[in-house]
């Protein structure tokens, strides 16, 4: 059965470029419940370790490099079939290739600085939210 839970990440890109307003508007208007949300500036140890799952990948230097680059703001989100439904709302890794609407077509700068993370599976939706939201409470 799929999940209610799902990890995002307001990437570094869209808080430098003032979009975390618009974002989390967007959010709760399509019924997402936040049920944790912080504000934090990634080390290049915390940025290798959630991404570790990609550290073969050419681009991981340079993902490691950029999710460090200033704040980023993970969020626990709740919504009917989380996983799939919130990479609905966010669309393809490519803001090129996003439908339009998404948080990635209209906030992402390219396939690397896409404004937004989204879990991609119930498995790593659990891992992500225990990453950053360990012994925090939420619901
Ligand atoms: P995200 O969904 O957070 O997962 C991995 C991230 O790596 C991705 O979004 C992009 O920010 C970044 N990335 C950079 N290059 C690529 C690529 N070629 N394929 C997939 N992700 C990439």
């Amino acid at each position: 059965m799929s999940g209610k839970k799902t990890l995002a990440i307001i990437k570094p890109d869209a808080v430098q470029n003032g979009h975390i307003g618009k974002i989390i508007d967007h959010l709760l208007a399509k019924g997402i419940k936040i049920n944790a949300m912080r504000l934090m500036h990634l080390s290049t140890a915390q940025a290798a370790a959630f991404y570790a799952v990609h550290r073969e990948r050419p681009f991981f230097n340079d993902l490691v490099v950029y999710m460090t680059s200033g704040p980023c703001i993970p969020m626990a989100l709740e919504l009917d079939n989380a996983v799939l439904a919130f990479r609905e709302i966010i669309g393809a890794t490519n803001p090129e290739q996003a439908a339009n609407g998404t948080i990635r077509k209209l906030y992402g700068q390219s396939l690397e600085k896409n404004a937004i993370h989204g879990s991609d599976s119930d498995e790593n939706a659990a891992r992500e939210i225990n990453f950053f939201f360990s012994g925090i409470d939420h619901v």
